[in-house]
């Protein structure tokens, strides 16, 4: 009753899709499969059979054949030392198998040196795709981050920067108003583009400045498509858009890379009676957008 009960209660988590590419992944049974794991260990090339096969069905045939085998009337425990005997060296076979098997699994190689998601990946998507604006208008070409060097703009890494967004947005339309002899050249985007950079900027620390100045190219880009489509007016990653439809956070453990594609095209498809619209991107973008949410 209590199994079944879990199996129809309990939601059993599953670790996130089998990626062939991924060389760090460890693969592992769970720990009461340990003990079988590593008796396979013991058996190479044609006889795996051996441990895979003969052995774990031998040990359940004599469990089946006990009630026959073993005729004699006695119960108590004491006075039956060749059957507790047989039930101890099971139960140390088991407990030294599983004790190897834990002991000689590798430690999981990380992506980054303490464990915890890149820096990167606590941004939410506006401040990510105000990344990809500074990059695209190679702010850079004036401004550090964070690296010092000695170029014309001030360093936006440094604790330096005390301005406010409105500041910075007034700014960018038109340096010369608000710092008269200014060298720095208009920023020509759009309003919702100039706000998304100064969010960015804003976010900036000389903590996580350099961390950030590394983010990769595709995920950025795939925060400046959901910026641009306004995918945050329906969804919340790392806790910021709005919550009409699911947070897209962890999306990597419940739908694969073809289901995201496909449902772009066509959500009522995949989801029946799904208010979210359909986008049309191109292969280029799409895989972009998709690899963004993966990674989140
Ligand atoms: C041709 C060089 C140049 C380019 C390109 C440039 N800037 Fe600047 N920027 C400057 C200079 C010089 C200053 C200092 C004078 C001023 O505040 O206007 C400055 C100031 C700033 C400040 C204000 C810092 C502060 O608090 O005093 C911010 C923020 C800024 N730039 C962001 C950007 C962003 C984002 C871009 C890319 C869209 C960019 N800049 C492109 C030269 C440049
Ligand atoms: C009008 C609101 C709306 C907008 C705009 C919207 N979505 Fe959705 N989205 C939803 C709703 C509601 C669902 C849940 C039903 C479904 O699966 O279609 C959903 C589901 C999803 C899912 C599947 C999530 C899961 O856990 O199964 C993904 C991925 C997704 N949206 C991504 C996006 C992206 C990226 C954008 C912007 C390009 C976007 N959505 C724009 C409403 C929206």
């Amino acid at each position: 009753m209590v199994i079944f009960t879990l199996a129809a209660a309990a939601r059993v988590p599953l670790e996130r899709l089998a990626d062939p590419t991924d060389t760090t992944y460890i693969p592992r049974p769970d720990w009461y499969f340990l003990f079988l794991f590593q008796t396979l260990k013991f058996f190479e090339g044609p006889l795996e059979v051996v441990g895979a096969v003969i052995l774990p069905n031998l040990a359940i045939a004599c469990l089946f054949l006990v009630p026959f085998l073993d005729r004699g009337r006695v119960k108590r425990i004491t006075q039956r030392g060749f059957a507790m005997g047989i039930v101890g060296i099971a139960a140390m076979g088991w407990s030294g198998l599983t004790a190897a098997a834990v002991s000689s699994t590798p430690r999981k190689v990380e992506t980054s040196a303490n464990g915890e998601p890149a820096v990167w990946a606590h941004l939410s998507p506006v401040e990510l795709a105000g990344l990809g604006y500074f990059r695209k208008e190679n702010c850079s070409a004036c401004h550090s981050l964070g690296e010092g060097g000695s170029k014309i703009g001030p360093d936006l890494g440094s604790p330096a920067i005390r301005r406010d967004a409105k500041w910075m947005i007034a700014h960018f339309k038109n340096p010369q108003q608000l710092v008269p002899g200014s060298s720095m050249p208009p920023v020509r985007l759009l309003d919702d583009q100039l706000n998304a950079l100064a969010a960015f900027a804003l976010k900036l620390t000389p903590k996580n400045a350099s961390d950030l100045r590394a983010a990769p190219q595709a995920a950025v880009e795939g925060a400046m498509l959901y910026q641009q489509n306004r995918c945050g007016a329906c969804h919340q990653i790392n806790g910021s858009g709005v919550k009409l439809g699911p947070s897209l956070n962890g999306l990597a453990q419940r739908r694969d890379k073809a289901w995201i594609e496909g449902h772009f095209a066509d959500p009522q498809k995949f989801s029946p009676g799904s208010v979210m619209p359909p986008y049309k991107f191109s292969p280029r973008d799409l895989g972009r957008i998709t690899s963004y949410l993966l990674q989140m």
